[in-house]
């Protein structure tokens, strides 16, 4: 993870950002590949990097920004070592999000939005997760996904994370 005041793309990114161009048949239709890119090369989207992207991509700040911001997939700010994302969308609040993400702000002692102050967890309800089949879902570090959750299962998904 990189953290500079003028944050700049390595070679290799520039070269996944050239090939990430190839695939669209405008620039602008390439925004969301390369936030996803800068934000695995810098480990979060601070505002340098978004005017880096900005200037990269010939485009406004605020386009680049409100895509950003949209988007819970993308980190506005640097990340818990385990970023826990509760899907709060019908089918997963039928089946008991509501109640799993409660009981992880009562085990984290955090609310949506927050980290603990190590810094070790971050909640946050996200809309759909796309499984809706698997509802209740969680996504762990935007990559892993737990399905067909309840409270003691993603309780106990928690207990593991804290002791690794
Ligand atoms: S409603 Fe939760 S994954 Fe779609």
């Amino acid at each position: 993870m990189i953290d500079s005041p003028e944050p700049r793309f390595s070679e290799a990114a520039l070269a996944e950002y050239r090939d990430i161009l190839r695939r669209y048949p405008e620039r602008r239709a390439a925004l969301m590949p390369t936030l996803w890119l800068a934000q695995r090369e810098f480990g979060w989207l601070s505002l340098p990097v978004m005017e880096h992207v900005a200037e990269l991509m010939e485009l406004p700040l605020a386009w680049v920004t409100s895509v950003a911001s949209f988007y819970t997939m993308y980190w506005k700010r640097p990340p818990a070592r385990w970023h826990l994302q509760v899907c709060r969308n019908l089918s997963c609040a039928l089946r008991g999000a509501e109640e799993i993400r409660g009981a992880l702000e009562a085990r984290l002692g955090i609310h949506d939005g927050e980290q603990t102050s190590d810094g070790r967890f971050a909640l946050e309800e996200v809309e759909c997760l796309g499984s809706c089949g698997t509802a209740p879902v969680m996504q762990v570090n935007n990559a892993e996904y737990h399905e067909n959750l309840d409270v003691a299962r993603a309780l106990a998904l928690v207990e593991r994370l804290a002791a690794s």
